[in-house]
């Protein structure tokens, strides 16, 4: 039993728990998932999976997206920057949903499934059911070899690596690298992008790691953060735009691991209900980078402030706004928007992190839940 524990230990390397070490670990685990597939100098992307099947994705009526849990959201960022570069439309779906809602599906659309594992129950029966009404099917998934990435017709892995803790950090963090990956290359073969933006972003996206990397060095003040409102009993995620699935992803990542009920929300869908919840002893955690959308969301803070609620402010480098009305403010490093949630989620991964060790609970193995779920 001592060796079973020295043997853990040493898989930790020197981490607590296996969470925080994928949390740390982000960093390289993006850039290995772009290694050898991203050149910046010559704008090229490198896909032999997608390349293949160029003229499915080019002439496709729609790209539907199913997936479970965290994938899902990775999905949901995926919709907005698939739209918002390559202009076709975008359906994201709960796999379980999908499998039996009788969805209409068509030889013209193609379906990508994204999955860690690689083996969950419902996306492995999305799948089957796409192939059935001819659809093409390119599958994003962590675990090589798994029975998504066979069922799949082509497919890219994420280079994440191991993920041991059930709630999904790196995991996230390398589908969104390879969904953007496969945006812009699509954007490119439809010239819904110049190659003068599309050098831009690749530039944007090799500067990732070093940003990441940025956030995890205030991981100390994300903590004392945590250790003021370990004992919170609920609390609420808000986000806009590209950032409203970051707030879905924070919120379950606190759920999962702490079991302190949470809520992530399109923060402009705030006035149609979670007002009502917002007293003293709620904190709510707003994602107000400064983008589009800044000033909407610096009202949204107002409403917040003006209820008593207690602030925890995700912002960009050098902000004054938020800064001032915001109980608690975490910096990240300015980055574009389209790439913005592989930096927002770092912050808030940390989070719940220290929340749900200081209320003692099982990180790496939260109750009730399983890494992979190969049942319905
Ligand atoms: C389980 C895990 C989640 C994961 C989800 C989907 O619920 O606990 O962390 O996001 O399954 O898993 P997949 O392997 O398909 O990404």
């Amino acid at each position: 039993q001592e060796l079973q524990l020295n043997l853990e230990q040493i898989e930790k390397g020197g981490y607590e728990h296996f969470m925080l070490k994928e949390i740390y670990e982000q960093p390289q685990a993006i850039k290995d998932t772009y290694r050898g597939r991203l050149r910046a100098d010559d704008g090229i992307i490198k896909m032999a999976g997608m390349e293949d099947h160029m003229e499915k994705f080019v002439h496709a009526d729609r790209i539907l997206i199913a997936a479970c849990g965290t994938s899902w959201h990775a999905g949901l960022v995926a919709e907005y920057i698939f739209e918002d570069l390559t202009r076709t439309p975008v359906e994201v779906e709960y796999a379980s949903e999908f499998r039996y809602r009788n969805p209409v599906i068509t030889e013209k659309d193609v379906l990508i499934v994204i999955s860690q594992s690689g083996e969950t129950a419902d996306t492995l029966a999305a799948i089957k059911l796409a192939r059935e009404k001819g659809a093409f099917v390119f599958g994003v998934c962590n675990v090589v070899g798994s029975s998504i990435a066979r069922e799949s017709h082509a497919g890219a892995y994420t280079h994440a690596g191991p993920e041991i803790g059930v709630a999904s950090t790196k995991a996230f963090t390398t589908q969104i690298t390879v969904l953007t990956l496969m945006a812009l290359k699509l954007a490119a073969a439809k010239g819904t992008i110049s190659r003068t933006e599309l050098q831009r972003y690749l530039t944007e996206m090799e500067a990732v790691p070093d940003k990441v990397e940025q956030c995890l060095q205030i991981n100390e003040h994300v903590k004392y953060i945590a250790s003021l409102y370990q004992e919170a009993p609920n609390c609420l995620y808000l986000g806009r735009g590209y950032n409203f699935p970051v707030a879905l992803e924070g919120a379950l990542k606190l759920k999962e691991i702490s079991y302190i009920h949470a809520e992530g929300y399109p923060a402009a869908e705030m006035k149609h209900g979670p007002i009502a919840l917002i007293d003293e002893q709620m904190p709510v955690v707003v994602i107000a980078t400064r983008y589009g959308h800044y000033e909407k969301v610096v009202s949204n803070i107002q409403e917040i402030k003006s209820r008593k609620g207690k602030i925890i402010a995700v912002v960009m480098e050098g902000d004054t706004t938020v800064s001032e009305i915001a109980d608690h403010v975490i910096e990240v490093p300015e980055i574009t928007e389209t790439l913005s949630p592989l930096i927002t989620t770092i912050p808030l991964q940390l989070l719940s992190y220290h929340i749900a060790v200081m209320r003692g609970c099982n990180v790496d193995q939260p109750r009730n839940l399983a890494k992979s779920v190969t049942v319905e």
